[in-house]
This record gives C-alpha cells, structure tokens and sequence, in this order.
C-alpha cells in the first residue's frame, strides 16, 4: 500500500534564509519527499530579506540540506525538490512583497497544476506575526473561498498572559484559530507522540495510572548546551518561557490527562487543556518553597546577555493536578541548560510494596517501581522492578526491562518536524496548540513570573556548568522525603 500523501499545496516560509529552514523544514520536506508522503503537485517557495536570485538560493539550500542530512544527497531524490524550490526576496513590512508574493504564487501554481491551497510558515520573530497576517490577508491570501489557507507560527507566543492575548489577537484580524498551527516542536518527537499510545492503547497501564499508585511524577528536560549564539533571545525569555511552558506543559498534558473520547484534534486538545485548568493557581508561598530558579556559573558573560541578568537558566518546581486522577500527587518538573547531559525523560514513579517479606531487605532499603519514559536521547521505555539475586534467598535488586525504539524500529533519522508539516498539509490539528491550551499554560506561569520580576534582591542561586542544579532543587525534592533521578 503506497503511504498518504499530503495535501497538493504550495509551502511558503517566511524567514527562508534562517536557520530553522536550513536545519529543520528543508531537510523535513527532504524526508517527506523520499518517504513518499509528498504529493507529485507541491512547491516551496521561500520568502525573506537576501536580495539573492534562485539560482543561488536553490544552490545555498542544497549545501545546507547536504550539510543536515550529513551525507550527499541522491540527485535523483534532490533534484525533484530544487525543482519546486522557488524564492523571492523583500522587506516583510512592504505590502508589495505581498502582491509579488501573490502573483508567484499563481505562477508557480500554473507550472505544478497546484490548487489554490497554501500553507504559510511563519519563521519569523513573533512581533512580525500580525504584520505578515495582515498583509497576507490585505493581499486576499487567507480568504479560504477557492482553497484552503492555513498558517504555522513558530514559538514563543507572547512573553506572558496579556502579551499572549494580544499576539492572538493580531493573527486573529485576518485567520480564524482553526486557520493557525501554534508548533511545538516537541510534539513532532515520536517518543511524545507514543506517550498516548502507550496509555491508551495498552490495557495494563491505564488501571495504576493514578494517585492510587503514583508516588509521583518527575520530569526532566536537561541539556548539556548553553545559550550558544541565542543569548539575546534566551536573556529575555529564560527557562520557565523557553522550556515549561511550553514544551514541558505539552509532555505533562499527555501523561496526565484523561482518556479522551476520540483521537481527532479536539478532543484530545479538550483533554489536555483541562490538565492545565487543574493546577491551583501557585500562591506567593508556593512560589517561594516550591519553586527553584538559578543561573549557570559565567551565564552573565555569555554573548548578548546582560551582564546583571537574573534571568534563569534552570527551574525546579512541584506542581499538583487537582482532579479525581492525582490530588496529592506531586509532579516535579526541572529543566536547564549546561547540566551534566542531554536528557529529556517522564518517570513515573509508583508506590512502594506496603511491607516487606524479605528478612535481609528493610522495605525502605528497596526502590519503587518506576517507568521510565525516554524522550530523547536513547529513545525508549524502561519499567525498573525488583528482582531476587540468584543464590540462597536473601537479596534482591533493582533491574529494567527496557524498550529501545532504535533497536525495535530502526527508524530512519527525521528532524521532527515532517509529522508536523505533514499534520498541518493534511489539516489535522491534534498536535498543534489551541489558544486556550496556550492560556492555560501562561496562567499557571504567570504568577511565579511577576513573582520573580518584583524579586530584584534576593540571592540567585548559581549553580557550576555541568552539575544537576542548585542544590536547592535539590531540597525542594528532598523535604517531600524524595530524590531527583539522575
Ligand atoms: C527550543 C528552545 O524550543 O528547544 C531551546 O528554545 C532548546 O532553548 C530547544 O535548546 C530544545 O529542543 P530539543 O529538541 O533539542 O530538546
């Protein structure tokens, strides 16, 4: 059986000469394209601010999509891509541009036999947003009477509530919600997406999936990179922006939420969206004991940041779900930069048995069950569970059964984002965010962010480059009688 294909459409990037269009879209399309997923009427075209002529975008794409793919590129796999790969050059402010941008596309059309369906992807810092919306529908390019208009924006989406609300309220002039695709690019990790089919596609888990069992929850996004050349960005934006709440919200929403009454895009958004509304709203207290910020040592004299920055590179922090499921079930989060390694990992942690039968093993000596889901890197799922050690009957030890998905599936290398263009050609928009998912989240931020900002005094705690943290993550996690999972 040949695999779907994507809707015919044309695929325009605003921000084409950037570096998520060199290491991420192009090299998705790539993919798409030799999977066989793509449709033979398809075409690229890139938009942005090099006065450069195709010929020589199509020649700079094609090495920075050799460089992505790390291996020459087959002609006969390229070739049919640089074909359809088209390019115009201009200011995003000059309402012109649009008009250019218009007849190109109806050229383009022509030339593939293309129907009037485009997808725009917005890889553009958010202040252009309602710019380009604007312009883009000054121009008639997302009236959706003849065929379909639809628009992928990259993150952050606003700096907090309000400025949310606002940036919404700017696309929102001329596209209609189910018109904008919010990415989250974690959402396009196979491991992410298996975490539904792993819990509802399998009967034995769903039983012990809730407060009667968990002890906790602990989620970890750890990465062994600093800022980089993102300084500017990251100094105004910092972990709880750039990771929790987004990303990490998004791995939360999946693990914890109820089943839902269907797979299609709106009902599992409903479901997740409700996990976000359960968290109580975190007090002053809660964010002073509950909440761990820090800076990596030498953060300060990164490029582009201020050299008196508060801005964080690590949070800590315990969250509940008040629902049915887990009341009093703590879920530890913790993310940062410049830590020991790249990690980004769920564990359920379960219970302990109630009392131990083993003369020689105290029940507290004995470590709970727990199911490790691995995002990235090592893909996989491990269950740990105590074992006897073979000889006379007096030890036991904790072992791991454990699921590899390189090894079972010996999938092929993707950048993550060919599930989500795909998604979004097809019009499915499940793992997409919906604004009020992106409410949620910066509602549950929100508090400990103004919190933090009236903070101006207050000792940061900084923690050593390649160490887990400061140590008062590690006693936010202690004083509840647990320990991180390093
Ligand atoms: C991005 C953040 O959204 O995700 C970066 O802005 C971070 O700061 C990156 O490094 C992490 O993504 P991944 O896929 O490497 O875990």
């Amino acid at each position: 059986m040949s695999n779907p294909h994507a809707d015919a459409c044309v695929f325009v990037i605003f921000g084409a000469s950037g570096d998520l269009t060199r290491s991420k879209l192009l090299p998705a399309i790539f993919n798409l394209a030799e999977s066989g997923h793509l449709p033979q009427e398809f075409a690229i075209l890139g938009v942005a601010r090099p006065a450069i002529d195709q010929a020589e975008y199509r020649k700079q794409m094609r090495e920075q999509v050799r460089q992505a793919e790390g291996e020459p590129l087959e002609p006969e796999k390229w070739k049919p891509i640089e074909d359809r790969l088209y390019y115009i050059s201009g200011e995003f402010s000059d309402q012109a541009l649009f008009d250019r941008l218009k007849a190109t596309l109806a050229d383009i059309r022509e030339r593939h036999h293309i129907p009037p369906n485009y997808l725009f992807y917005l890889a553009v810092p958010p202040d252009l947003f309602g710019k380009v919306g604007d312009a883009l529908s000054a121009a008639g390019l997302t009236s959706e009477d003849e065929g379909w208009r639809r628009v992928i924006v990259e993150k952050p989406f606003g700096y907090d509530l309000e400025t949310a609300r606002a940036l919404n309220a700017e696309l929102r002039r001329g596209l209609r919600e189910s018109q904008i695709y919010r990415i989250d690019h974690y959402l396009g990790k196979e491991t992410v997406q298996n975490i539904i089919a792993f819990r509802f596609a399998n009967g034995i888990f769903e039983p012990i999936w809730n407060r009667r069992y968990v002890d906790h929850v602990q989620m970890t996004v750890a990465e062994e990179a600093g800022v980089g050349k993102r300084g500017g960005y990251y100094d105004k934006a910092g972990a709880l922006r750039d990771i929790v709440q987004n990303h990490m919200f998004q791995v939360l929403t999946l693990v914890a939420m109820e089943p839902p009454i269907s797979f299609g895009g709106e009902d599992v958004r409903d479901e997740k969206v409700r996990v976000l509304h359960a968290v109580p709203p975190l007090t002053h207290d809660d964010i002073a004991r509950h909440v761990v910020r820090a800076q990596y040592e030498a953060y300060t004299k990164e490029a582009n940041v201020d050299a008196h920055s508060r801005t964080e590179t690590y949070v800590a922090m315990r969250l509940f779900i008040d629902n049915w499921r887990w009341a009093g079930v703590p879920f530890y989060l913790r993310t940062g930069k410049r830590l020991p390694r790249r990690v980004t990992e769920v564990v359920i942690q379960f219970k302990r048995a109630p009392l131990m039968l083993f003369r020689h093993t105290p029940v507290n000596a004995l470590t709970p069950n727990a199911l490790v889901l691995r995002v990235q890197p090592n893909e996989g799922i491990a269950l740990c569970f105590n074992a006897k050690v073979p000889g006379p009957f007096e030890k036991l030890e904790t072992v791991t059964m454990d699921f590899s998905y390189d090894e079972h599936f010996k999938a092929e290398p993707s950048t993550g984002y060919e599930t989500l263009l795909f998604d979004a050609m097809i019009g499915d928009q499940t793992l997409f965010h919906r604004m009020d998912m992106v409410e949620a989240g910066w509602q549950v931020v929100t508090p400990i962010l103004d919190e933090w900002q009236k903070d101006t005094r207050s000792r940061l705690p900084v923690y050593a480059q390649g160490s887990w943290g400061p140590s008062e993550a590690d006693l936010l996690i202690e004083r509840d009688g647990r320990e991180w999972r390093d």
